[in-house]
């Protein structure tokens, strides 16, 4: 298949042909998701909470980015690979944006970038896509100002749903080529959808955005910490992974693992014979 380009997703929402998105920190991860057709990868900084343990995204370090959307390039060689930029990373100054953004291109090797942020991160936006590389936003529930949002929880409701209509307004004038639209009410998924020309794609953004994005962890049942309501387990791996390494452990203790086929030959009995 042809490397997925913001070109060909831009197509498909004018085709109104649905977009599907995932995420991936890693080399198998990538190659399962590239096998499955899947348009988009989004190397996200969920991967504090996903695949290093901690309780948010705050954390996060370009290094740590870097570190693991180059394997994830490595892996899926078809679909669109975004690069998330971290908490702190973009904010400082549009020189600090850029830097951080060219970063992220020359060495995660990513396609384009991802941030968080509305009306207050266009101008920065504007900055990263004239130095020539290509945005995706992110608004409603945005996890790296989860402490400022008061919590993991639904935005845009009631009047608030202008704000969030302004701020994919303000980042579709900006020249983003696309929007993240996290955890918002279903009837205004769709308002932005058909208000906007470029794609949006929601995570709990309702039944209308031009595509899904899950985190992979989620939907296969790798992280029990919290099951937001959004996420739908299309595998439930956790039990069955464990008990694998349950009948390796029996194994083990009863010798009934390895067996001859899993072992190697190669000294003689005479050879032998002379070293015991
Ligand atoms: O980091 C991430 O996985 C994300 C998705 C929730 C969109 O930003
Ligand atoms: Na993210």
């Amino acid at each position: 298949m042809a490397k997925i380009t913001t070109h060909k997703l831009q197509e498909m929402k004018v085709k109104g042909e649905k977009i599907s998105m995932t995420t991936a920190y890693d080399y198998p991860t990538a190659c399962l998701v590239e096998k499955a057709g899947i348009e988009i990868i989004l190397v996200g900084d969920s991967l504090m909470m996903t695949v290093l343990g901690d309780d948010s995204t705050v954390a996060c370090t370009m290094d740590q980015m870097i570190h693991h959307i180059k394997p994830v390039v490595l892996g899926a060689p078809t679909p669109l690979i975004v690069g998330d930029m971290p908490f702190g990373s973009y904010n400082v100054s549009k020189e600090q944006a850029i830097m951080n953004a060219t970063r992220l291109m020359k060495e995660g090797r990513c396609d384009v970038i991802k941030l968080e942020g509305g009306k207050e991160v266009a101008d920065t936006v504007k900055a990263i896509v004239d130095a020539g590389i290509p945005v995706m936003g992110h608004i409603g529930l945005t996890p790296q100002t989860v402490s400022k949002l008061g919590g993991f929880k639904i935005q845009g409701k009631g009047d608030a749903a202008k704000d969030v209509l302004e701020d994919a307004l303000a980042l579709e004038a900006a020249g983003a080529w696309g929007i993240v639209l996290e955890c918002i009410p279903d009837e205004l998924g769709k308002l932005i959808t058909e208000k906007l020309t470029i794609p949006t794609i929601g995570i709990g953004g309702g039944r209308y955005t031009d595509g899904q994005v899950l985190v992979f962890h989620d939907m296969m049942g790798l992280f029990d910490k919290f099951l937001p309501k959004f996420v739908k387990q299309y595998l439930n791996l956790t039990p069955e992974i464990v008990k694998a390494l349950e009948e390796f452990k029996a194994e083990v203790k009863s010798g009934a693992f390895p067996e001859e086929k899993h072992t190697f030959g190669g000294v003689t009995e005479e050879e032998l014979k002379r070293l015991y």
